[in-house]
């Protein structure tokens, strides 16, 4: 079942603008973000998985305002760094620019053809009554020599989706939201949710 409120676990602003214009593809669910209402606080992300992250996120906003949740766990797995930053990535340094930076001196020797990465972003519905339902999303690419692109946030300015010449950045919100992690996640979540078992 598709809820008629959500709130949004998140505290990225990024991340909260594209799942508000995904889940809006849901059909009329009404979306508020955590900012309506106070003193919520979400765990860190210190789970195994980012299904466990997007859960725990979920739970907390959903136990602390009495309406569905939605939590989001993401990263970008870059594959000569053997998946890392992963789980890690927004720890992976202080700042978005300094994310970036660390991630391309960490490739600095690597050449294009081996600069394949994947972002990968798991959601999370989570009903005040303890029911829970999650959906993956994966983008393929790979990480650019230089940022370029001001769309966007995090990585995206490094990150170009397969089939493109251009990051993510660059190509804009209208083809980040067709293509992205987060929107196959979101749509996938919303088939489940739609044709789920009885009660979800
Ligand atoms: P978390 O899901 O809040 O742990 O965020 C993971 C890290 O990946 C953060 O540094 C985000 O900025 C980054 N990230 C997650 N999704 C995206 C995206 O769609 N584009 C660029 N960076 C992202």
């Amino acid at each position: 079942m598709i809820p008629d409120r959500l709130v949004l676990a998140t505290a990225n602003p990024g991340k909260g603008r594209e799942l508000r214009e995904l889940v809006a593809g849901w059909g009329p669910v009404v979306v508020a973000g955590l900012d309506a209402f106070a003193g919520v606080e979400l765990p860190d992300e210190r789970g195994g998985s980012y299904a466990e992250n997007a859960v725990a996120k979920a739970t907390a906003a959903a136990r602390a305002t009495g309406l569905p949740a939605l939590g989001d766990d993401s990263g970008l797995e870059v594959e000569a760094l053997g998946g890392a930053p992963g789980l890690r990535s927004s720890r992976y340094a202080d700042s978005d620019a300094e994310r970036i930076a660390k991630l391309l001196a960490a490739l600095r020797d690597v050449p294009e053809a081996l600069r394949a990465a994947r972002f990968v972003c798991v959601v999370a519905a989570v009903f005040p009554d303890g029911r829970v339902a999650t959906a993956e999303g994966v983008c393929h690419g790979r990480i650019a020599a230089v940022p370029a692109g001001r769309a966007g946030f995090g990585y995206d300015p490094v990150f170009v989706p397969e089939g493109f010449d251009r990051t993510l950045a660059e190509v804009g919100a209208e083809a980040k939201q067709r293509l992205s992690h987060r929107a196959r996640a979101v749509r996938s979540l919303g088939e489940r949710l739609q044709h789920g078992p009885a009660g979800v």
